[in-house]
């Protein structure tokens, strides 16, 4: 079973708010959409911009160095939905964000 980590506490990420977190040496982007909490890789497929420091409106991030956009709970790009940024299940204990990155 996939081992869930804490990476955020839930006051740190209110609704329509991204944050950029490390988790076992990953850089991950989690975005709070209405109260539910997806995440997705940081780097943008495009140059490597860091996703979890761009626009979120509605479900759909902006990335902020050239604007590709993707969704966040699919990871596809907007434009092209064959390019997908990698999600991670995530899941929320108490106050604790938490994310899976194993298998
Ligand atoms: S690096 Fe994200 S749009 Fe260019």
């Amino acid at each position: 079973m996939a081992e869930f980590v804490t990476c955020a506490d839930l006051s740190a990420l209110k609704a329509g708010e991204s944050k950029v977190v490390e988790v076992e040496g990953r850089t991950l982007a989690l975005f709070n959409v209405g109260g539910t909490v997806y995440c997705l890789d940081n780097t943008c497929l495009h140059r490597g911009g860091p996703l979890g420091e761009g626009t979120l409106e509605g479900d759909i991030v902006t990335c902020p160095w050239h604007g590709w956009q993707y969704n966040v709970r699919t990871g596809e790009s907007l434009k092209d939905p064959s390019v997908r940024v990698a999600t991670y299940p995530v899941r929320v204990e108490g106050r604790n964000i938490q994310v899976s990155i194993g298998g």
